[in-house]
């Protein structure tokens, strides 16, 4: 019971945050929702940004529906077309451009090691989700993928945190860097201590 509120929870989060990113990027002039002192990188890097907006979106609209069982058991096919349309497109993409945005994102040294590890590691464990199936071992599959699926929902812890420390009034400049690694270090560590064994969704 506990764990299918969960995944609603998670699924309901993660669409809130594609849904909101593509919207307000597909609509809105680049760069005008983010705080003003990031808005010139984006205008340098338009097609890293844009890039890494659809295609991480694409990851966080999919990804919840890979770990139904139900879904698994009913259409294997459209979990394998989903899986590959997730990691070949969202994470290889996102993940890329993500990177070198990571270069070149607000607030220093701290940023662009959160952001730029996140990225690293966001590629790695779905190569190692990849390279799991490909040789049939279903278990070690699932837990890259819980591993892999941690590191997508940054994009929604991250998103949680930032107004969180508006609300407090804490400098953006300060926060900033903290949040591009309190958005995924526990998301990582819970996924491995609380959800890494096999799935019962
Ligand atoms: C998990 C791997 C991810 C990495 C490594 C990553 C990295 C980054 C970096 C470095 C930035 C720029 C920050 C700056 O310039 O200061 C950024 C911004 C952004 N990312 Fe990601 N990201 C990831 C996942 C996602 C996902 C899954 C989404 C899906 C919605 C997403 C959506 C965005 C958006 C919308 C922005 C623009 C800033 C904003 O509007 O809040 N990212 N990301």
């Amino acid at each position: 019971m506990t764990k299918k509120i969960l995944y609603g929870l998670m699924l309901l989060m993660s669409f809130a945050v594609a849904a909101y990113a593509t919207i307000a990027y597909a609509v809105f002039p680049l760069g005008s929702l983010v705080h003003p002192d990031m808005r010139i990188n984006f205008e340098n890097h338009r097609i890293a940004v844009y890039l890494h907006i659809f295609a991480s979106s694409l990851a966080l609209l999919i990804g919840p529906f890979q770990f139904s069982k139900r879904l698994r058991a009913s259409r294997p096919m459209l979990h394998r077309h989903l899986g590959k349309v997730y990691l070949g497109f969202g994470v290889a993409l996102g993940g890329l451009s993500g990177l070198l945005m990571a270069v070149f994102a607000y607030g220093g040294l701290g940023s662009n090691l959160g952001f730029g590890i996140l990225a690293v590691l966001w590629l790695f464990t779905g190569a190692r989700a990849y390279w799991a199936i490909r040789r049939g071992d279903v278990i070690d599959h699932q837990r890259w993928m819980i591993r892999n699926f941690s590191l997508t929902l940054a994009a929604v812890t991250l998103r949680i945190y930032l107004p969180l420390s508006m609300v407090f009034g804490w400098p953006f400049e300060l926060c900033y860097p903290i949040i591009s690694w309190l958005c995924w270090v526990p998301n990582l560590l819970i996924a491995e201590w609380i959800f890494n064994r096999p799935l019962s969704v």
